[in-house]
């Protein structure tokens, strides 16, 4: 009887094997991620001593872009600050931040919502290289996407009469369904600093996972900035990252967070 249910009990015995395979490697990536998110600290001295090697900084940037952003759009640019002549240049524009002063490379991580043509036309071009005879119904929508519905997102015209339109359609159709209300200037950079910052936080944990420390920093002069690297009017900073092997000086007391359940709302 035993050899009559041999299959059953195998393919049993595979889900089962592969389910506790999938939950060991869950609590392997999850313990990884735990100490990586925890050695993670704003460390504001680094040992003058220990350099970071550029393939460090060039996985981190790797890692970052890789970070969700919104529709695919990459309204990013990371100015990766390396020679000493242009570190000791930004350093006085940061403040003189000890963090700034000590660090062995610097990323600007910098907004580009003016290169929404750019990049609008980029993803489309990507999703018709990709296609493989006619477009299905999803791939037609994505083009549509990039084509007709980005535009309407991210244009504007100098005397703010497409913001006005868009938030007053918004506005309208929203009165009676749920709909994405559309903005204007203010919204459109704050789409594109949420997408940059994720993409600051995954360079800051891929530096964490080799052992080494970091410093995010607003504390700049971003007019004096956007000058030394050159940057466009549409261009904004939004934040800089200093890096080096960090010191416990530079940790400047314990970490302090306001209670989870304050901040945690369970619904
Ligand atoms: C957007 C942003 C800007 C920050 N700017 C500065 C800064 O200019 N100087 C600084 O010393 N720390 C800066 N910090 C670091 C914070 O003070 C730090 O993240 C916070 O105190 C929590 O500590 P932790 O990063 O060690 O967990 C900044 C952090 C963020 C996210």
């Amino acid at each position: 009887m035993f050899f009559f249910h041999l299959p059953e009990i195998v393919s049993d015995f595979k889900i089962v094997y592969y389910l506790g395979a999938f939950q060991t490697e869950y609590f392997m990536f999850q313990n990884e991620f735990k100490k990586i998110v925890e050695s993670r600290r704003s460390n504001r001295s680094f040992d003058p001593n220990i350099e970071v090697s550029h393939e460090t900084i060039e996985r981190g940037l790797k890692n970052a872009v890789l970070a969700p952003n919104s529709s695919n759009m990459q309204l990013w640019e990371f100015q990766w600050i390396a020679s000493r002549q242009m570190l000791e240049a930004l350093t006085p524009l940061c403040l003189n931040q000890s963090a700034a002063k000590t660090a062995k490379h610097m990323v600007v991580f910098i907004t580009r919502k003016d290169k929404w043509r750019l990049r609008a036309q980029w993803n489309h071009d990507k999703i018709q290289e990709s296609l493989q005879g006619r477009p299905g119904k999803l791939q037609n929508s994505a083009l549509k996407y990039y084509k007709t519905l980005i535009p309407i997102v991210y244009f504007n015209d100098p005397f703010g009469i497409t913001s006005l339109l868009r938030k007053s359609v918004s506005m309208a159709l929203g009165l009676r369904k749920p709909f994405y209300r559309l903005g204007g200037k203010a919204e459109q950079r704050i789409v594109v600093h949420k997408s940059c910052a994720l993409a600051a936080q995954n360079f800051m944990l891929s530096i964490a996972a080799e052992g080494l420390h970091s410093c995010p920093m607003e504390g700049f002069d971003k007019k004096r900035v956007k000058k030394l690297l050159n940057l466009p009017r549409g261009a904004e900073i939004n934040m800089i990252i200093s890096v080096g092997k960090g010191t416990e000086k530079g940790i400047w007391g314990p970490r302090f967070r306001v209670p989870f359940d304050e901040v945690v709302l369970k619904k």
